[in-house]
């Protein structure tokens, strides 16, 4: 019997859960019979059978509220996908400090924070399961990633010393490191490039496997991390990225 999400009866928190990853991690998690709450600044976008909660997972306030509604509504979190993330184009000197900080709060704080609200529960359960979105970002340098980079290995780095924290106490912890994924933010992205389509060329050109990922594939490994298939796996990082990094 799986004691982990993906399956019936289980509870698992999403956040991000709005648009493109996340959306399909929820989806994913619901077709199994998961019952998931949806956390996202904008939760009007997530699957409609999950719980939608307006929260930025920034606000430390708003997110132990969060989890407190999601633990009286839902019952005990098996697993938490902390997924929520925001981009920032610029290198360090084009980068403001309050940028800096914006991005921190989201990718590294926010992730923090999710942590620290479900760690409780899972400890007295021993029992639970983390799963952080990281990104290839945070293993290799990208040009005009400044903040981006550095929040992304700090989730790399936090995902693997909650991992050791807590292997005792029956609590994994993994991280995804996708590389260029088709979100809608990536949309936006290209979107805003001079010429679009030659973006879009650009980004396919770099990697290996000739193609953009998908939110579902990202969506799968991260799926993956969360069940018991992966039981020997904890502080990784999984690489979903088309080649990307080997290159
Ligand atoms: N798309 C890629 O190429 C790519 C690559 C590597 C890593 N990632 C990571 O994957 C994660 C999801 O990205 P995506 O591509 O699906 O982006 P997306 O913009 O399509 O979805 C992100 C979701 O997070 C929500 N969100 C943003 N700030 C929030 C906050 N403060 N509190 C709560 N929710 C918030 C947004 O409303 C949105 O619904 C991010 O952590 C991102 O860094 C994406």
């Amino acid at each position: 019997m799986s004691t982990q999400v993906p399956s019936k009866g289980r509870v698992a928190v999403v956040t991000g859960a709005g648009s493109g990853i996340g959306f399909e991690i929820t989806q994913l998690l619901l077709a199994a019979g998961t019952r998931v709450a949806a956390l996202d600044v904008d939760p009007s976008g997530a699957p409609e059978s999950a719980l939608p909660l307006a929260v930025d997972v920034s606000d430390a306030a708003a997110v132990a509220q969060a989890f407190d509604e999601v633990q009286a509504r839902l019952g005990d979190v098996d697993t938490l996908f902390a997924n929520a993330g925001i981009g920032s184009t610029a290198d360090v000197l084009a980068c403001s400090p309050e940028e800096w900080d914006r991005v921190f709060a989201v990718n590294v704080r926010g992730v923090f924070l999710c942590a620290k609200a479900v760690l409780p529960a899972m400890l007295r359960r021993r029992r639970g399961v983390i799963v952080n979105t990281a990104s290839v970002a945070g293993m290799i340098g990208l040009r005009d990633r400044a903040a981006y980079c550095a929040s992304k290995g700090a989730v790399i780095a936090f995902t693997k010393q909650v991992a050791v924290q807590y292997a005792g106490d029956g609590i994994r912890c993994n991280c995804i490191c996708p590389g260029t994924v088709d979100s809608p933010w990536v949309g936006r992205l290209m979107d805003e490039a001079p010429d679009p389509a030659k973006r879009r060329e650009e980004l396919i050109a770099r990697q290996p496997l000739g193609r953009l990922g998908t939110p579902h594939e990202v969506a799968q490994a991260a799926i993956y991390l969360a069940s018991d298939a992966a039981a020997f796996i904890t502080g990784s990082g999984l690489v979903i990225d088309g080649g990307i990094t080997a290159a």
